[in-house]
């Protein structure tokens, strides 16, 4: 049932870049168009170029062209296009602030609750906070006033901690939400429900009966243009470091008392904090990194694309060498009862042969092996590009001899009509209605870089030429080095008869 929202005033600080382009602006519109947000909400565009309100207006319509290619309802673009404001902030004009906390003051047109969206520099976020401050503007004792922190939040725990010192200088935590952009999709929010909400699930998920589970982020993209961010960045703190520590947590985490934010931020925090540092001193058994080096990828359309390597792409933007990773893989484990034992694979990569995001969960050999060759059950929950859930069991070939084979049994989440929601338009929902629950606490923000802090240092330190892996290709056999037993092997996408068994 829809939350009931207050009118509020949606400042949107970044509102002409990529983000808030492809995503943000169309995101805003579809709620729009559904019905989801209040007759007298507004946006304020923040941005550096001088524009009128026309003029972006005349950009934001410019957006949903090109995102709604079939068109859209002009009933719903004419009061959503109303809804839309424009303030230039250039960062010469020292005065800035102040005209928009004078123009905001306008409660003829603005509603006063206010939700900032800082889709900017991870440097600038506690610049505008304190600005904002300084001129009134995250003062609740009338209005709510919450402020939506895009990734990174840090680049380890010191800057993390750093960051949360400046902001909470000017909020409360109950004020900022840190966004993962992976706790908006709908399959990963169905992790819980799949867990919690069918009896059959919850008494084999432990060590009793799970042999380790793998959760993956496979990406036929390479870097693209983000040479240097992501030279600086690498795929540990890329995704690892938030979006794939988030899907464990809801993976591994035990129930939680009832499904306020605070319940089950607690129990991701509990989770986040028992998973076991890694042993840098055995860091080559339990951790595995490498670069994409060119090859041929399969773009949409099923057709191979020649690509050029990491470093190729490096040196192109005048980066001579790197030892930044595009493919990490870690094995971790989970220090409490009920996962004593099970290892966790977590990988991740760009220019792989398939682009797919899943939980695969293996289970442990049947008690007895009524026939040569049986195979172990699997469980896979898919999170993208197909949303489903797949189970793997063993049934006898009809006919003469005892034979088995593995039958799957395939569920998909998403059903003919059903809505396709991007996560940011969950998300920015959420801000608005004032739900944290899918947004990070500093406790997990903190538990993450602590886990990922000391990898990232030990690496850095390792200055051996990291391993090459052809672009399109599967993991390089190297990295099953991270496996505890000889019979483990990665899981690709949900296909069967693909995987060794
Ligand atoms: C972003 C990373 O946070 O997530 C990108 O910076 C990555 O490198 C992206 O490609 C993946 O998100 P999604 O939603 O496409 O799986």
């Amino acid at each position: 049932m829809a939350k009931q929202i207050d009118p509020c005033t949606l400042v949107l600080f970044g509102a002409s870049g990529n983000l808030s382009r492809i995503k943000l602006m169309p995101g805003l519109f579809r709620l729009d168009a559904a019905g989801r947000l209040a007759d007298d909400m507004k946006i304020l565009s923040v941005g550096r170029s001088e524009l009128s309100r026309d003029q972006w207006q005349a950009e934001i319509k410019g957006m949903l062209d090109k995102k709604f290619k079939d068109g859209y309802d002009q009933k719903v673009y004419d009061r959503f296009i109303a809804r839309n404001h424009y303030h230039s902030n250039p960062p010469t004009d020292a005065d800035s602030f102040q005209k928009m906390a004078a123009k905001l003051g306008d409660e003829s047109i603005f509603p006063q609750n206010l939700a900032y969206f800082l889709s900017v520099r991870p440097t600038d976020f506690a610049v505008i906070v304190e600005q904002l401050s300084g001129v009134g503007l995250v003062d609740e004792s009338k209005y709510w006033r919450r402020v939506l922190i895009e990734k990174p939040f840090g680049t380890d725990l010191p800057s993390a901690q750093a960051l949360q010192a400046e902001l909470t200088k000017y909020l409360k935590e109950s004020q900022i939400y840190r966004i993962d952009h992976y706790l908006g999709k709908s399959a990963v929010q169905n992790i819980m429900l799949t867990r919690f909400a069918n009896t059959m699930f919850e008494p084999l998920w432990n060590s009793e009966h799970i042999d380790h589970i793998q959760i993956t982020n496979n990406e036929t993209l390479g870097v693209g243009d983000r040479t240097t961010f992501y030279d600086a960045t690498g795929a540990l703190r890329d995704m690892f470091q938030s979006h794939l520590l988030q899907t464990l947590a809801l993976v591994a985490m035990e129930k939680p008392a009832d499904l306020t934010p605070d319940s089950i931020r607690a129990e991701k925090i509990k989770l986040l904090q028992s998973i076991r540092p890694v042993d840098t001193k055995n860091l080559n058994k339990q951790a595995f990194r490498a670069q994409y080096a060119a090859g041929r990828v399969c773009v949409g359309d099923g057709h191979g694309e020649n690509v050029t390597g990491y470093l190729e792409e490096l040196k192109r933007d005048g980066i001579e060498s790197s030892h930044t990773e595009t493919y990490a893989a870690v094995k971790l484990f989970i220090d409490n009862p009920r996962w004593k034992g099970v290892p966790f694979y977590v990988r991740t990569a760009k220019r792989m042969h398939e682009g797919n995001t899943a939980i695969s969960i293996r289970f442990k050999k049947a008690p007895m092996e009524l026939v040569a060759g049986q195979h172990q059950n699997w469980l896979t929950i898919n999170i993208q590009p197909r949303e489903c859930i797949k189970m793997e069991i063993e049934s006898k070939i009809p006919g003469l001899d005892v034979a088995t084979r593995t039958l799957s049994i395939d569920a998909p989440q998403r059903q003919q009509g059903d809505e396709t929601i991007d996560s940011y338009e969950t998300l920015m929902l959420n801000l608005m209605e004032g739900d944290p629950s899918q947004y990070l606490h500093i406790s997990e923000v903190e538990a993450q870089w602590r886990l990922v802090d000391p990898i990232v240092k030990a690496w850095a330190e390792d200055k051996t030429p990291l391993h090459q892996y052809t672009a399109g290709n599967r993991d390089p056999q190297e990295s099953s080095v991270i496996f505890e037993s000889q019979d483990q092997f990665w899981r690709y996408s949900i296909e069967l008869g693909g995987d060794k068994h």
